[in-house]
């Protein structure tokens, strides 16, 4: 069951700096996550994703735009609320295992690590408490394991109790199954889907993975620092399939329509119209929304025997009023 919005992310845009470089990381993100909800995000490398999780983690500041996560707005937090926030409001899973876990303790020490810093248990409490979060993720056999002792798939879960031993109502993972085969993969995203259903933890995952990413509720792809679209399991198909574990084929795809009503449309749509200037034809017909490339592109002369730009009158991008989306069946991004 999903609640209000947990993460309200608007025109979010973040700017690294450096010496003689400023990269636009993102640009104006528009991206809200329900309570409760177990989404992912998807884009090619360099899109943004984990300056999105790192910002939603307390891990860097945001440098416009408004980004609340729990009721606590993110650029309002000082220094040592933002500590608080990070103990307590939300749970980091990395993809590289050496930095969730400490070598040289062992798992059910590591899972105790987090709770020594907010206090509030004694140490008996606090090993019972550990032990309960790695049975959670099936690791109990393993509690007095060290990190050189365990599989990549096996670490990873370790560092899922690691991330969940404050109770917090977010889980942030990137990539968390980066580093491990389809099998171990999977597996990991069964620990994340229980998690989901039984604790009613909000998961948000960062994956290049195209069979997990189907796995999810809702997929949101991230192309250059923006939401460009999203695909949402069919509710018809959710409770039908969820008992069998599969949401593959049963999402609806849609492109995400921003406050001010800009689309993306994607490269390949408009490569195949023969568009390659900056502006194209938009009208209403028949209650869909027609795009298409101009007649005469102004700055641009035609090339070679002008086939380009009879194949560009011909192709036409339509949007219907129920579906604003490309049409299905497509992915919403290819990776590169
Ligand atoms: N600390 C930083 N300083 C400068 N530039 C950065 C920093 N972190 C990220 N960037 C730049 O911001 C952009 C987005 O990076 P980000 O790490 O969010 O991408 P990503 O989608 O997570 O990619 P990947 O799939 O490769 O992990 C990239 O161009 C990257 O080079
Ligand atoms: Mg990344």
């Amino acid at each position: 069951m999903l609640g209000e919005d947990i993460i309200i992310c608007e025109n979010l845009v973040k700017i690294y700096k450096t010496k003689d470089l400023e990269v636009l990381a993102l640009q104006g993100l528009e991206l809200n996550i329900a309570a409760g909800e177990l989404m992912a995000i998807i884009g090619n490398s360099g899109s943004g994703k984990s300056t999105f999780l790192n910002m939603v983690g307390g891990l860097d500041r945001p440098s416009a735009g408004k980004l609340t996560v729990d009721g606590k707005n993110l650029f309002k937090l000082n220094e040592r609320e933002l500590v608080e926030y990070k103990r307590n409001t939300v749970g980091f899973v990395w993809q590289n295992n050496a930095r969730n876990l400490l070598p040289y303790l062992s798992a059910c020490q590591n899972v105790q690590m987090p709770m020594r810093f907010t206090g509030g248990k004694n140490e008996r409490q606090r090993r019972e408490r550990a032990l309960e979060l790695l049975e959670m993720v099936g690791m109990g056999h393993k509690k007095d394991s060290r990190l050189s002792q365990l599989s990549g798939g096996e670490q990873q879960r370790i560092a899922i109790a690691i991330a969940l031993a404050n109770d917090p109502r977010i889980l942030l993972a990137d990539e968390p199954t980066g580093s491990v085969d389809t099998k171990t993969g999977n597996y990991i995203l069964d620990v994340f889907r229980d998690l989901n259903k039984n604790l009613g933890l909000t998961i948000v995952i960062v994956t290049h993975d195209r069979m997990l990413s189907k796995k999810v509720s809702r997929v949101v792809a991230i192309r250059d620092g923006k939401t460009s679209s999203e695909m949402i399991v069919k509710q018809s198909y959710a409770d039908r399939l969820d008992s069998i574990g599969m949401f593959e084929e049963a999402h609806d795809e849609y492109a995400v329509l921003d406050k001010a009503g800009r689309v993306q449309i994607p490269r390949e749509f408009l490569e195949s119209l023969g568009v390659s200037g900056n502006k194209v034809r938009m009208e209403i017909e028949d209650g869909k929304i027609v795009i298409s490339a101009p007649e005469e592109e102004p700055d641009k002369e035609p090339e070679g025997d002008g086939t380009g730009r009879q194949r560009a009158k011909q192709g036409r991008i339509r949007g219907t009023k129920e579906k604003a989306a490309p049409p299905g069946g497509k992915e919403p991004e290819e990776d590169a």
